[in-house]
């Protein structure tokens, strides 16, 4: 077992969860993407670049639509845009106004406000009709909601029979070597980085540590099968510093 409390790890209440992850996410917003970038030395292009090619969004007019929980600034609903023909729509659901803000501005400077929405909700929580959706997509979201267990019974009742759940999430690096440089590199260079470039060392220590709690790929794929999701599987990318997750829907 890893010893949390080595890295001054803090115990947060369930009840104080979320108002913790919004404040994080208020402070980050304006420099969320720039963030993204430096953090994971643009790695984060190529994971969801992966996350994008198993959305599988159709090439032709076929109506298709994403949702994209804890969708934040929009990234995953412009890239599977991109990759998707002319009908493909996205719906981005985030609980923080300012990363949706940043979103919306997003989308109106390529004019696909038609096409990618902005919807203020919470994953625990879903302000959307059963089975509304082709597939639904969290990427680093999951870990920051309170109720992982509440999250995916939502996520997986607004999904329609046949679609796919994907969940793109931070993992555990099991590579001998790797394990320790990223350790190094998660716990100095990143709240370092925050603190030059977002002002704030604060809530990238809290990112890191968020990411140290989640589950094992394979104590969260019980989670997904408990709500009910079906041929449940994932598969781990860049050394395990990520697992990405599906699920379906039959
Ligand atoms: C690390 S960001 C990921 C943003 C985006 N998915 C991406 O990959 O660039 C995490 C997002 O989760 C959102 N979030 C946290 N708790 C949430 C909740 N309970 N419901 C919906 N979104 C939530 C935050 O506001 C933030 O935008």
């Amino acid at each position: 077992m890893r010893d949390n409390t080595h890295f001054g790890f803090r115990e947060v209440p369930l009840g104080e969860k979320q108002a913790l992850v919004d404040d994080v996410f208020h402070k980050v917003a304006q420099r969320y993407d720039l963030m993204n970038d430096l953090m994971s030395a643009g790695l984060h292009r190529a994971w969801k670049d992966a996350l994008v090619t198993a959305i599988n969004p159709p090439k032709s007019e076929r109506e298709f639509t994403l949702l994209d929980v804890a969708g934040g600034t929009g990234d995953i609903s412009f890239r599977t845009i991109a990759a998707g023909g002319p009908g493909t729509r996205a719906a981005v659901a985030d609980i923080n106004a300012d990363m949706l803000g940043v979103g919306r501005e997003r989308a109106y400077a390529q004019a696909l406000d038609d096409v990618v929405t902005f919807v203020d909700a919470n994953a625990e929580a879903l302000p959307f009709p059963d089975k509304s959706f082709d597939a639904v997509s969290i990427a680093f979201g999951i870990r920051n909601v309170p109720r992982i267990d509440v999250a995916l019974k939502e996520m997986h009742r607004v999904l329609r029979l046949g679609g796919r759940f994907l969940c793109l999430e931070f993992s555990n690096v099991d590579v001998p070597g790797l394990d320790a440089l990223y350790e190094l590199y998660s716990f100095n260079v990143v709240p370092a980085l925050g603190r030059v470039v977002a002002g704030d060392a604060e809530p990238y220590r809290y990112l890191v540590e968020s990411i140290r709690r989640f589950p094992r790929p394979n104590a969260f794929a019980d989670m997904m099968r408990a709500a009910g999701f079906a041929q449940v599987s994932h598969r781990v990318m860049s050394g395990g510093i990520v697992a990405l997750h599906s699920g379906w829907r039959l």
